[in-house]
């Protein structure tokens, strides 16, 4: 399916023009409990939506749980929309994602989970406005859902949005914290795609695009935010959704999942945490633990040209040059701070997810696993 995008400040204006397009006169909303007014998405979409009859759902949490997406979907057969829209950070959008594609197809999410071969009709048209610079969830066609803890990801390309509004206009009032945490997903959802197994020649392109925009911009978005950042990052998170909707995620993923559910860290931080780790965990990769069919020295060329596309003549520079990042953008760059009974490490190494760590050029054992968290406390 091809996707139709427009990215600027302004251009949620074009949504205006979408909706005639589709002859869309019932709408169903899916937006975050505050920054839909905040953000300033309201105010435009209010006007844009005269004339129309809109169903809004914003009854959950951050991070899909299962019963959140069976609450949305009694929602959205109140209405049966012409279109759905979702407009907010990553998790809003995935709802938005996961809502049209079991309603659409009449299904019960816990039975598509046990039959993900199941015959899939195409979904009404979705729209995705983000109004955070991050997950890139506007250009993937998977979402995150979560049953009990445990995550899952709904993949097929009927996920995809139809159309991708991204206007940096709606990220200018974002706090410090949720653009330095999802400039951090963007970041980690680029160099992942450029190592990954899966990668090709167009995945690299959009990754490396990614880490330099967010580079270049992630530290001014945060401390100093002005025009030329905030859609620098847009554009970037945009480009990392792209590359990742490729080659998907890999192991720092694969690691962050149960630190988001055990612990409540936020999906960026999380992520970034075992980032400069796996980074010298994959250099040193050898023939016994290989995952990429390229070889040894094609991973190794690869970690080498992520440190070069960061701008760092090696491993231990780009590591360093990571952590720093973090730093000034004000996140704890290790786990010792989580005042917790639980065991860390043990939580993460059960709740590992192994499908993502399969994309990992190098295979991550648990007793890895162990040692990678260690360097982390
Ligand atoms: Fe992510």
């Amino acid at each position: 399916m091809i996707q139709k995008e427009y990215i600027g400040f302004g251009s949620i204006g074009e949504l205006e023009f979408v909706l005639a397009e589709y002859s869309a006169k019932r709408i169903f909303l899916v937006t975050a409990h505050d920054s839909y007014e905040l953000s300033g998405a309201k105010g435009n979409l209010d006007k844009i939506f005269a004339g129309c009859q809109v169903q809004r759902f914003y009854d959950f949490s951050s991070n899909p749980k299962i019963e959140d997406v069976n609450k949305g979907l009694e929602a959205f057969k109140k209405i049966r929309p012409d279109v759905v829209i979702g407009v907010g950070g990553g998790s809003v959008i995935d709802m938005a994602k996961l809502i049209n594609f079991f309603a659409s197809n009449e299904l019960e999410p816990s039975e598509y989970l046990k039959n993900p071969e199941s015959k899939i009709n195409i979904s009404r048209p979705l729209i995705a406005i983000p109004t955070t610079a991050g997950s890139g969830s506007e250009a993937t066609a998977f979402a995150v859902l979560y049953i009990d803890k445990e995550k899952f990801s709904i993949d097929n390309e009927f996920v995809l949005p139809d159309v991708a509004i991204v206007d940096p206009d709606l990220t200018t009032s974002l706090p410090e914290y949720i653009t330095a945490v999802t400039g951090m997903d963007a970041l980690c959802q680029a160099i992942e795609s450029y190592w990954c197994i899966n990668s090709t020649d167009e995945s690299k392109e959009f990754a490396k695009k990614a880490i330099e925009l967010v580079m270049k911009n992630l530290k001014t978005a945060v401390n100093n935010p002005d025009r030329n950042s905030r859609l620098a990052m847009a554009r970037a998170a945009n480009l990392a959704g792209k590359a990742i909707n490729i080659t998907k995620t890999t192991a720092p993923h694969a690691i962050s999942y149960p630190l988001t559910s055990y612990f409540g860290i936020a999906h960026g931080h999380a992520v970034a945490l075992t980032l400069p780790a796996m980074l010298e965990y994959n250099a040193a990769v050898t023939d016994e633990d290989l995952l990429d069919n390229r070889g040894c020295d094609y991973v190794k060329k690869t970690i080498n040209e992520i440190a070069n596309i960061l701008g760092c003549k090696n491993v231990d520079e780009a590591k360093e040059k990571i952590t720093k990042l973090m730093e000034n953008i004000g996140l704890e760059t290790g786990l010792s701070k989580i005042k917790t009974k639980k065991d860390i490490v043990a939580t993460i190494c059960d709740g590992f997810n192994q499908a993502r760590a399969a994309n990992n050029p190098r295979k991550v054992t648990k007793q890895a696993l162990r040692e990678i968290l260690r360097a982390v406390r």
